[in-house]
């Protein structure tokens, strides 16, 4: 069967210089070979010029993700070995270079490692896969005999729970998809620090993997600042306890946690024990961030470190607006808070406000606090989440660590 053609219209062609990997229906000109969703196409000029091959799907708005810019590539079994391969071996230079290896950490990291709509991350000896578009949905039983093959994890379990698929035309969908089933609770290893990650109900695939050096970077300021046994600790949006442990790992005095999820905060308290760590109840505080700190405020309590890691803001454009009020709200909150000298580790996690306009949205906090304040260092996922180049999509987390006067 000849290979289905996808003529790209002549204005939009040039587009491809810059080899995005997204093809928007409205670059399409004609179909050709009428392929199913999910076929391997070819996009091709007006003239009949080869311009990149990919997977397609009549029912997104993305009618094609590429795969490759080489005309000669086949997308075969070799292609997808080859593939999950590359973004592998890059982890393990990676992980080579910590001091002690991190057993948890993102493996393939889908459009930024070449490979649209997949993700692996790696929890101990098991993987966790999300299917984000229906050209890898309908590979996933391929790709996890290859994930099998070369990384012989103990199992693979699918965590494709996520409304992006609605935009595939897919719907959520959950499962083991080879090998045996993970324990209920699989503990794993981040930089020395142990956590409990729930592989069936945790946030993302389980645990908030994209914030491993940041949580790093708390633990060492805490570490050598030679006041750490005085200083307090306030994680809001802590999940399961993740800066928790680095900053008490750092000797802070006390650590509160705040999280709107109780089951978050129960495994929060697990973690910070199975580092050793006392718990005391009152440090654990559901509630909606947002009232728990003008709570503080009308208190007038003070801490000496905040944490504000909310979950995504902004969803689509038009939420744009309102999610830089809510940045605005929580980081005026925290300079508020803030003892002078205290430390504010600030984060967004919406692709759509990218980092120019978060550190607006910081500097307008700051200036109706009438507080001071300098950018010491500012932050990014770590290195086993990569962005490619040509998708600046991929830079989807910022944050600063700001020193506040
Ligand atoms: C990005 S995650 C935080 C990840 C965490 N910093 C870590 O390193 O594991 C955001 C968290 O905010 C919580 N959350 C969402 N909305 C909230 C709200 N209004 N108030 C308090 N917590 C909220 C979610 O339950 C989730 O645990």
């Amino acid at each position: 069967m000849p290979e289905p053609i996808i003529t790209i219209r002549a204005d939009r062609a040039r587009v491809f210089d810059n080899r995005h990997p997204w093809v928007f229906s409205g670059a399409v000109h004609k179909v050709s070979g009428s392929p199913a969703d999910g076929d391997i196409v070819a996009l091709r000029d007006e003239d009949g010029k080869f311009l990149a091959r990919g997977y397609w799907n009549s029912h997104s708005q993305i009618n094609v993700h590429v795969l490759t810019w080489t005309e000669d590539q086949n997308i075969d079994d070799n292609f997808w070995r080859s593939r999950l391969q590359r973004a592998i071996s890059a982890r393990a230079v990676e992980n080579a270079q910590h001091e002690r290896t991190p057993n948890a950490y993102r493996l393939v990291n889908a459009e930024n490692d070449a490979i649209p709509g997949l993700v692996v991350d790696r929890y101990a000896d098991y993987l966790v896969i999300q299917a984000l578009t229906l050209g890898i949905d309908s590979r996933k039983q391929q790709l996890g005999k290859l994930l099998m093959e070369l990384l012989e994890p103990a199992g693979i379990y699918e965590r494709s729970d996520v409304d992006v698929r609605t935009k595939e035309g897919l719907t959520e969908t959950t499962g083991l998809l080879a090998g045996r089933k993970p324990p209920p609770l699989i503990e794993i290893d981040e930089n020395g620090k142990l956590f409990l990650v729930d592989l069936y109900q945790g946030h993302k695939t389980g645990f908030y993997l994209d914030q491993r050096v940041n949580r790093q970077t708390l633990g060492n300021w805490l570490r050598f600042d030679p006041l750490a046994d005085t200083r307090t600790v306030l994680n809001c949006f802590s999940y399961s306890g993740g800066f928790s442990v680095y900053a008490l790992d750092g000797m802070a005095q006390r650590v509160v946690n705040i999280d709107a999820s109780a089951d978050a905060l129960a495994l929060a308290k697990k973690n910070i024990a199975r580092n050793g760590f006392t718990v005391n109840e009152e440090d654990y505080v559901v509630g909606d961030v947002f009232e728990v700190l003008r709570k503080y405020r009308t208190e007038g309590q003070k801490f000496d470190v905040v944490i504000l890691d909310p979950p995504k803001f902004a969803h689509n454009q038009k939420q744009v607006e309102s999610a830089a009020r809510g940045y605005k709200d929580i980081n005026l909150l925290a300079f508020q808070l803030l003892n002078p000298g205290g430390v504010l580790l600030t984060f967004s996690c919406s692709g759509l406000v990218d980092s120019d306009l978060f550190q607006k949205i910081v500097f307008g906090a700051l200036v109706d606090s009438k507080r001071d304040a300098q950018i010491v260092m500012k932050l990014t996922a770590g290195p086993d989440h990569p962005v490619a180049l040509t998708f600046p999509e991929g830079a989807y987390l910022k944050g600063l660590l700001c020193r506040v006067w």
